[in-house]
């Protein structure tokens, strides 16, 4: 596929094409629906004469095709280009993405057919943790025109979709993100179904809606990389559980499907039991309403039609998992028979880390691992429980992965989603893209959560994250709109309302609290160890909330002075600064503890700059202080602990942030990979001898990773860019060796180019060695406390001795 040039140019190729639906009399119950073929003829007079002229002219066949579902498109029968999930996740009821499709080489003289395979997808199946179907519409629907380009004049397209298309059932009896597919391969092929119905002209009221049309933005989903078993296993009669040795976000492919008729069963999952059977359970969610515990889906089922080099890969799903368990199989599956393949957005790599310590690459690895999980079409918190776009999620991983990969246009895509989303009175749904829209779902806990600190704070800091590391001016003007009704939504409830227990201690309210949020419904740190997640709307979280809405307020300044708006950028400076000042008088005493002894309040205070500078240190002291307390164990969750390390160091106790990052007790990242995890966990004790809980995918805590690249190697972007300096304009070279590591080494393409720095402890002496691209301009600071500043382009050395560090 290319990109589509405009939105114009595609509403005017899709004029006259009409949005169809498959005929389906009685729609089957979610999650089993099957997907059905779509498909149109047109007679191509002048194939060989229109080929000529495209040659002379570079004219190309194209089709332009979007869907509310998820759709293939095949020429001839024969599959067009090689991406996944098209046209993959976005708020559809604002933004659908249209994808341009060369099909010139794939076209006959005479007859040519063009079909598509449509399934539910995200439109119509089922995602989120509650699993709730039919979330955008109740019908698939498909819309396409073929044509040539650059076309002649006012020339007709060549083919639309109308109801002179056909419509039949398919091979795929049943397919859906959540439960899985199931393909009966005797039905393949458009003849083995009998007489086709028409396919039906659309009445679903979004499809009028042709403004939604954009051209397809985030990189596309593709098949990435495959991987062998690590291990066979058969623990029990006519089962077989392959390890892939990786979780990985996909599905798989496999062959020896047997005699026709054979039906094989794929379950897909994260961990095994004693027994070495499938475990399910820590990825089964929950009916909020009954808490009956739900299915945990994932399950793959092919029948065979006999014939020789059949293969089955569901293209209509994908999973979360390392294992898949086989039943029904008709002879044993060897190594060769099976593979898993890796799906996700294709995005470039940026980043590489390594060091000394393999643990800390294997660290690196794992996180990479676990947003390869998480980076399908839109940034997920997980890719088998929920598959959704929770905001908080991406909130704290952004600036990790734009440490790793190149996702500015991912994250952008997303942040139009959200801002599309964004509810009139500026609240952000927490899942985003939210298939209600831009105001409530109906279900109350949704409706409530809307809004949460540290996962509404998406709006700004999401879009600021980007800034920093890629300096496109357009998307930060065009997300200033969503973060400033953010920002506003959350300073007005601050103003609005006081915490009720607030209210009772305190009658008489004080003049700063008007900048306090201590009101309406936030998670808080979430998930800090030994916390199981207990989402209440009561509790008072205004430490937490206040802190995000200066972060937000000072974020949003800085957003609107880097495009040229001062009288807004000191307007929320004001805000900003009077946010802090509320929080230090409500939460910080003045022995300089907090109110709230937790680890991520302290991190917050030191890494939101709420704390005055002259208090700045006894703060930090007693962060180490509490965490030396609990036994030199980390105490942070969702929101802090990214910060943990970064503020710990920055604070005067790195090497206590080595402690951390070294620690292999539960809770900290290396215990994770002690027990096995190849992604990382949801929860802190994702896995001990008890048990198995929680998504074993979730990137949020793998937001450590970029401690790897600021501190350990010591490749700093600019906090807040002066003009200029945005994308690595500017950029500090600060390592800040410890742990016990003898050599470091981390790089970073960059608009710019590669930054890279590079250092060994040998013979006693710290050596540097740190590369700068053209147009930048680097601070090396060494870690005896010297600093070099104005350091050009080149590649350039620095030794100190290693008794001064
Ligand atoms: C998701 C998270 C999310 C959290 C709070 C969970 O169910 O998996 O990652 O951020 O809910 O909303």
């Amino acid at each position: 596929m290319s990109t589509v040039s405009s939105a114009d140019a595609l509403t005017a190729a899709l004029a006259s094409a009409q949005w169809i639906s498959p005929y389906e009399p009685v729609p089957h119950p979610a999650g089993q629906r099957p997907a059905h073929e779509l498909a149109g003829r047109f007679h191509w007079d002048g194939a060989a004469t229109h080929r000529a002229e495209g040659a002379e002219t570079g004219a190309e066949a194209v089709v332009y095709a979007t869907a509310h579902g998820i759709y293939e498109l095949f020429v001839n029968g024969v599959r067009v280009g090689d991406e996944e999930l098209s046209p993959g996740f976005s708020s559809y009821r604002s933004r659908l993405q249209v994808q341009r499709w060369e099909i010139t080489a794939l076209l006959q003289p005479g007859e040519n057919t063009i079909s598509a395979l449509l399934s539910d997808g995200w439109f119509r199946g089922r995602h989120g943790f509650v699993r709730r179907a039919d979330g955008f519409g109740t019908a698939t629907a498909f819309l396409a025109a073929v044509l040539l380009e650059p076309s002649a004049g006012a020339a007709r397209p060549l083919l639309v979709t109308g109801d002179d298309w056909e419509s039949r059932p398919s091979h795929i009896t049943r397919a859906d993100l959540m439960d899985g597919q199931a393909v009966d391969l005797r039905l393949e092929g458009l003849a083995a179904q009998g007489q086709p119905h028409s396919a039906v002209l659309s009445t679903d009221p979004l499809c009028a809606d042709r403004t939604r049309l954009v051209p397809a933005g985030a990189p596309a989903v593709r098949r990435i990389q495959e991987l062998r078993p690590a291990r066979i296993s058969t623990p029990g009669e006519g089962i077989t559980v392959v390890d892939f040795g990786q979780n990985i976000n996909g599905w798989v492919r496999l062959h020896e499907l047997g005699p026709a008729g054979t039906r094989t069963v794929l379950r897909h999952g994260e961990a095994l039991d004693d027994a070495g059977l499938l475990l399910v359970e820590n990825i089964q969610a929950f009916d909020f309403a009954t808490r009956a515990v739900l299915p945990a889906g994932q399950v793959d089922e092919v029948i065979s039609a006999g014939r020789a080099g059949d293969t089955f890969e569901p293209r209509h799903t994908t999973h979360g998992f390392r294992y898949v368990q086989i039943e029904g199989a008709a002879g044993p599956i060897g190594a060769d028979d099976i593979l898993a393949v890796v799906v996700h957005s294709e995005l470039a790599r940026t980043g590489s880390f390594a060091a000394s310590d393999p643990l800390l690459n294997a660290l690196h690895d794992v996180v990479d691992w676990s947003f390869r999980g998480n980076a399908c079409a839109v940034p997920t918190d997980c890719p088998q429980r929920e598959r959704s776009g929770f905001t908080g999620d991406w909130q704290v991983f952004a600036d990790t992965a734009a440490l790793l990969y190149d996702v500015a246009a991912f994250s952008e895509s997303w942040s139009s989603d959200l801002a599309a989303d964004q509810w009139a009175d500026g609240r952000v749904p927490t899942v985003v893209p939210n298939p209600a829209g831009n105001g409530p779902s109906g279900s109350a806990f949704e409706d409530m959560a809307a809004g949460s600190a540290g996962w509404g704070d998406a709006a700004v800091l999401v879009p600021w994250s980007m800034w920093r590391a890629y300096g496109d001016r357009a998307a930060l003007a065009c997300a200033l709109p969503s973060m400033r009704a953010w920002v506003d939504y959350a300073a007005r409830s601050a103003a609005a309302g006081r915490h009720p227990e607030r209210a009772a201690a305190r009658p008489l309210e004080q003049p700063h609290e008007r900048y306090l949020w201590d009101t309406g419904f936030h998670f808080g740190e979430w998930l800090e160890p030994d916390t199981p997640p207990a989402p209440d709307p009561t509790v008072d979280h205004g430490i937490v909330a206040t802190a995000f809405l200066h972060r937000s307020a000072k974020t949003l300044a800085l957003a609107e002075a880097a495009v040229g708006r001062p009288a807004s950028a000191e307007r929320y400076g004001e805000l900003a600064a009077n946010v802090r000042a509320a929080w230090c008088a409500e939460y910080l005493a003045a022995d300089n503890t907090l109110s709230e002894e937790a680890q991520g309040h302290y991190v917050r205070a030191l890494a939101f700059g709420l704390v005055p500078e002259d208090r700045r240190q006894p703060v930090a002291d007693r962060l180490a202080a509490l965490i030396r307390q609990n036994g030199t164990r980390l105490g942070t969750g969702f929101l802090a602990t990214g910060l943990l390390l970064p503020t710990l160091a920055d604070a005067g106790h790195l090497d206590l942030a080595y402690e951390l990052l070294f620690a292999r007790d539960i809770p900290s990242w290396l215990g994770m990979i002690d027990q096995g995890a190849t992604t990382m966990w949801e929860w802190w004790d994702g896995v001990t001898p008890s048990g198995v809980r929680g998504s074993l995918n979730h990137y949020s805590k793998g937001a450590v990773a970029s401690f790897l690249y600021t501190h350990v190697a010591g490749i700093r972007l600019a906090e807040s860019p002066e003009p200029g300096a945005e994308a690595y304009g500017a950029v500090v070279i600060a390592p800040q060796p410890g742990g016990g590591l003898s050599a470091a080494a981390a790089s970073v393409q960059t608009r710019r180019g590669t930054v890279g720095a590079e250092w060994q402890i040998e013979g006693g002496s710290f050596r540097l060695t740190a590369t700068i691209p053209a147009g930048v301009t680097a601070e090396i600071r060494l870690p005896d406390g010297s600093r070099v500043s104005g350091v050009g382009a080149g590649t350039h050395s620095y030794s100190v001795a290693a008794a001064a560090l």
